[in-house]
């Protein structure tokens, strides 16, 4: 940090309400903000949290329409999921509030009113396509029609999400309405647009002369957007659900979700602080920190500056946008409406009391520089690994041996040269912890912190109290006295990471206050001091609840298959003559068996009226379908019987059966609807 700042606002990007929060959310955006607005309270340095809800924006009134509810309904229900379970997680916001408040409406609408009163936007008219039944202007999401690269007849206006290309609403084959399947027309529409080519300079030197030491991430996708020249941008939307544009003639218009989103960080800063909200945006002493994931990247270092700019009046920068890329979870995109995510209200539920968990395994992968993967083994293997092993073992080890020995009274300690070089590694270890921190480092802030806990482990293991106790009880006191202040140097670096961990180990050791300088004093369990009956801080994740999450991934998969399955598309033609040369008949299963060392192989022998004195051999690759063939026999099937017979597996097979394969992957043979006669021709 070049500079001394009085106080520090953090922000964290606004969740849509269409859906709950998910790993991506918290690993992305709220565990390393709450990290660090923890730390600088520990630091006693000022620092408010701000995070709220982001309730407008299309995707909401979409969800509300599919469930036939109005889009409150929906910003009501996820607004209260989201906020509890940000709580479970300990998320410490000093305010969590929402874009549909009133005093948000108030101040998105009148940041928009002294923007129109300086004449900072243009007002630009476009054709846009209309819904004539409905009356209203369509979103690109509204709009569905043919795909014009692959022909998917299901593509969105912005999207075809079968082949992935992004579309223009105008691009679509054939467009309908999502309203109300009617053909749209294309109407004249006027809008404002903020002209960002105007703060192209100013925003060229804020960032690229400016704001070097962000992430290259952040810099080098700002620099992009400002090397391809900026364009002036609609702030304006055909739609009802919104802030009303505060304009005369601006009836059925609102305000775009990326236009009040971000002033809703102001909103919520002046709900929580009516009197003093100004200090936090407009006084330089203030240092405003984004921290968002990496989508939202151009809104905060282009689109919402430029807002603050043009608006003026002292508003004040952010001075870093730490944002991070993607979590993965199982090597898949997470995505809300695939369902494929781990939610964090089902986290909550499924694992009580194992938040810290959860943030450990978050700000250990974090997605800092790169996407990162979330697994749900790597989840085990670091609580049973790290947390319990390292962390835990530490901690009961120095409290159970201070029961025993001392029944659980702090003895005096004379510290000697290990105890001297110990507590040097501390004071090293807070150092590393708080650049790493400030620097926004978090997995390496908390790997560092990990060292502590490995200290204390090889100062145990090079020790050994249980054996010293046999022969030296003053050395004996030392080594646990000094153990103990161990277990309170690391309730306290482990606190912006760990807090409920924190907070229990605090209470064991009986202590009650706690802030960052204390990191390092060996004596802040005060001798003679009584020390809980030591609880395990982690507890073993077993096998079993590990499947148990495994499981519920695969049958979301499952269902997203079925859920995406397409028919495959209409074949290219066959002459009427080809196809009526094939001879198509029923015939009567006589015995269906498995073809040794032949996985996929069933072979059949069909009565087939005669034609085949004997019956009729047919070798099918459809075993994997049938877990007991005998269940064929006597089923009636439909097969090719002029195909040349072929061999397979030395079995000389005379025709096909014909089967459907279903949207599950699972198969079922064609049989006629009621029995026919074996031999009949099919026609
Ligand atoms: N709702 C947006 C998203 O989830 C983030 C909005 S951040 C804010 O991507 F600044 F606009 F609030
Ligand atoms: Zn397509």
């Amino acid at each position: 940090m070049s500079k001394e700042y009085k106080r520090t606002l953090i922000t964290t990007a606004l969740p849509y309400t269409n859906g709950p929060v998910h790993i991506g959310h918290l690993a992305g955006v709220y565990v390393p903000a709450d990290i660090y607005a923890r730390y600088l309270r520990l630091c006693g340095r000022p620092v408010t949290l701000i995070g709220g809800s982001d309730e407008h924006g299309v995707p909401i009134t979409l969800k509300a329409r599919q469930e036939g509810v109005t889009p409150q309904d929906i910003v009501d229900r996820y607004h209260k999921l989201i906020k509890e379970s940000f709580e479970g997680l300990g998320i410490s916001f000093d305010i969590y509030s929402r874009t549909t408040s009133p005093i948000h409406h108030d101040t998105a609408s009148e940041f928009f009113r002294h923007l129109y009163d300086k004449g900072e936007f243009i007002e630009k008219s476009s054709m846009q396509l209309y819904d004539p039944e409905a009356g209203q202007f369509l979103a690109d999401r509204y709009v569905t029609g043919e795909c014009p690269h692959c022909h998917n007849p299901k593509a969105y206006g912005d999207q075809c999400e079968a082949c992935g290309t992004s579309l223009n609403v105008t691009d679509l084959i054939n467009p309908k309405s999502a309203i109300t399947g009617a053909t749209p027309e294309l109407r004249e529409t006027r809008h404002w647009f903020l002209p960002l080519d105007k703060w192209e300079p100013a925003l060229r030197h804020w960032i690229l002369d400016g704001h070097k030491e962000w992430r290259t991430n952040v810099y080098g996708q700002c620099k992009s957007w400002l090397d391809m020249g900026l364009q002036p941008r609609a702030v304006s939307r055909d739609l009802s659900w919104g802030v009303p544009v505060p304009v005369e003639g601006a009836e059925g218009k609102v305000l775009y979700v990326w236009f009040d989103a971000p002033i809703g960080y102001i909103s919520n800063t002046k709900e929580l602080y009516p009197d003093s909200w100004e200090k936090w945006w407009k006084d330089p002493e203030t240092r405003i920190i984004n921290f968002i994931g990496k989508d939202n990247i151009v809104f905060h270092c282009i689109v919402f500056p430029a807002m603050l700019m043009a608006y003026g009046d002292g508003f004040q920068l952010p001075d870093n946008v730490p944002a991070n890329e993607f979590l993965n979870l199982e090597s898949d995109k997470i995505s809300t409406s695939r369902n494929w995510a781990v939610w964090l209200h089902e986290y909550l539920a499924d694992f009580p009391g194992k938040q810290d968990v959860l943030r450990y395994v978050l700000t250990a992968n974090a997605p800092e520089a790169k996407d990162n993967d979330f697994t749900w083994r790597d989840f085990q293997a670091r609580n049973n690994n790290e947390l319990v092993a390292i962390l835990g073992n530490f901690v009961n080890r120095a409290l159970v041996l201070t029961h025993k020995y001392f029944d659980g009274i702090v003895p005096a300690a004379k510290p000697g040269p290990v105890e001297e070089a110990l507590q040097a590694e501390i004071v090293t270890i807070k150092a590393q912890v708080s650049e790493a921190i400030e620097t926004f480092h978090f997995r390496e802030a908390l790997n560092r912190a990990m060292d502590m806990a490995r200290a204390g482990n090889r100062y145990l293991q090079e020790t050994e109290p249980w054996k010293m106790a046999k022969t030296d009880m003053e050395r004996t006191a030392t080594v646990l006295n000094t153990a103990v202040q161990l277990c309170a140097n690391l309730a306290i670096v482990f606190e912006p990471f760990l807090p409920f961990m924190s907070a229990h180990l605090v209470k064991m050791l009986g202590g009650d206050k706690i802030s960052w300088d204390m990191i390092g004093c060996m004596d802040l369990v005060p001798t003679g001091a009584r020390i809980q009956q030591p609880e395990l801080l982690f507890e073993k994740i077993d096998d079993e609840a590990i499947d148990a999450q495994m499981k519920r991934l695969e049958r979301i998969k499952e269902e997203n298959k079925l859920k995406n399955w397409q028919p495959e598309p209409r074949q290219a033609d066959v002459d009427f003559d080809t196809f009526m040369k094939a001879d198509l008949r029923v015939g009567t299963v006589l015995e269906c068996a498995k073809v040794p060392k032949a996985d996929k192989l069933l072979r059949f022998l069909i009565d087939d009226g005669g034609l085949t004195p004997g019956g009729r051999t047919i070798v099918s690759g459809i075993a994997q379908h049938y877990a007991d063939p005998a269940e064929l026999v006597g089923k009636q099937v439909v097969f090719i019987a002029n195909l040349p017979p072929r061999k397979l597996k030395g079995i000389v097979s005379d025709g096909m059966i014909l089967s459907a394969l279903n949207a599950d992957g699972s198969l079922c043979v064609i049989a006629p609807s009621a029995p026919a006669t074996p031999g009949a021709q099919v026609k």
